[in-house]
């Protein structure tokens, strides 16, 4: 999903100017027809701002971007210079069609059966993307630290494409995968090889930012927010943007590579200074607490422990499991929320629904109930959801 801006026909080329001229509009999606015909949907860019000016001030839509066949078939084409056209068609689906843009930097998934044509793949791709430095094969996210699994299959220098044996004569410059990225108008520094990061989040991103919001509506005044898992730190990048939004802000993460980065991050996004590297969990500012620790043992301390309003777990694969030990961070003396995303099988989300209910205090009976919400597949029978509860106070 992505933000489209909802623009009346007569009045799309002017606007399209302008948000090219801002490189606000996607590289890689295309503007496409409202089913009544009467607008256009034009693809923002994850880094557009989220305030527009007004001169952008149309209705924004949450919409499946159309990818630009232009792009596509002319990556086929450079692909068709290096393979047979037999080849290309046996193959189909198994060519990467998909990928995701990391700052300068894509990734790409090389099925094994088109793994052969892995220079191939690099030549053609950084071909038909211009804007690209480094293509990386994504193996996978591994561990605890669900780092994903980066290999450099391709890189730009100058006017040359490096793929195959030539990579190694790449400048180590070139290679370098920490990088930054805009997203709703906030830079956020990330390594994909060092710590988890994920561009594909900025929906969820904005729709906890939406439910914060309700929140400060329900307590009355800003909120203290917990994000225990918060890796580099993005779904903080979006919070903290907002005015008088966060009051007080913990966050911690056990990888020290990211709070290396998200210490970086903090002292930009809150303008004060943050200590440099990878530092245990300490008190850095009165109301900002941050570093290494283990999001487990958090609610047995009573520095800690009931001093929250929101508090985000995102740990897909063992939310369910951490939930209990991740309760006690409420402040149950007021509402208070906890949002969270889970992989589970779309046969067990009924279930799973259940459990969270039972292991959750009491809920708001005014609010909607927590109930998984399918974001997309994980895999085959795999599902990854969302939820939000709104937990009511003792
Ligand atoms: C899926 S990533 C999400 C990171 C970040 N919230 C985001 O949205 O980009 C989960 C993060 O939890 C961290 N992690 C795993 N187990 C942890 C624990 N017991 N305590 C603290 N952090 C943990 C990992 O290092 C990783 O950065």
């Amino acid at each position: 999903m992505m933000r489209h801006l909802v623009v009346p026909n007569r009045e799309v080329e002017a606007v399209l100017g302008h948000v090219r001229a801002r490189g606000w509009s996607s590289l890689s999606h295309r503007v496409f027809s409202s089913e009544d015909g009467h607008s256009r949907l034009i693809p923002l860019d994850t880094g557009a701002p989220l305030e527009l000016p007004a001169a952008l001030e149309y209705p924004i839509e949450m919409h499946e971007g159309v990818p630009d066949e232009k792009i596509e078939t002319d990556w086929l084409s450079l692909l068709a210079s290096e393979v047979s056209q037999q080849t290309i068609q046996e193959l189909g689906e198994s060519w990467p069609s998909n990928h995701e843009f990391v700052g300068d930097m894509m990734i790409v998934r090389i099925d094994d059966k088109v793994a052969q044509f892995t220079d191939s793949i690099a030549r053609a791709k950084l071909g038909a993307h211009p804007h690209i430095r480094l293509l990386l094969a994504d193996y996978g996210v591994e561990g605890e630290f669900r780092i994903r699994q980066l290999k450099p299959i391709g890189a730009r220098l100058a006017d040359r494409v490096l793929a195959g044996p030539s990579l190694e004569f790449a400048p180590p410059e070139l290679l370098t995968t920490e990088v930054a990225v805009k997203e709703s108008g906030r830079i956020i520094r990330c390594d994909p090889t060092k710590a988890y990061f994920s561009t594909k989040l900025q929906t969820e991103r904005l729709e906890t930012l939406a439910l914060a919001k309700e929140l400060r509506e329900e307590i009355g005044g800003p909120l203290r927010v917990a994000d225990p898992f918060c890796g580099v730190g993005p779904a903080l990048a979006t919070l903290l943007a907002e005015a008088d939004l966060v009051s007080d802000l913990l966050a911690t993460d056990l990888n020290p590579d990211a709070v290396k980065l998200l210490m970086s991050n903090l002292s930009k996004w809150d303008r004060r200074t943050y200590p440099e590297g990878a530092i245990e969990l300490q008190r850095i500012h009165e109301n900002r607490l941050v570093g290494m620790a283990n999001a487990l043992t958090l609610g047995n301390d009573s520095e800690f422990a009931g001093k929250w309003d929101l508090v985000l777990v995102n740990l897909p694969h063992r939310t369910i499991e951490f939930l209990p030990a991740i309760i006690p961070l409420l402040d149950r003396t007021s509402p208070s929320m906890i949002r969270g995303r889970v992989i589970v099988e779309e046969s067990e989300i009924e279930q799973v629904n259940q459990t969270i209910h039972a292991i959750l205090p009491d809920l708001m009976p005014a609010k909607p109930q927590p109930s998984l919400k399918i974001k997309r597949d994980y895999s085959a029978s795999l599902r990854l959801c969302s939820f939000q509860a709104w937990i009511a106070s003792e």
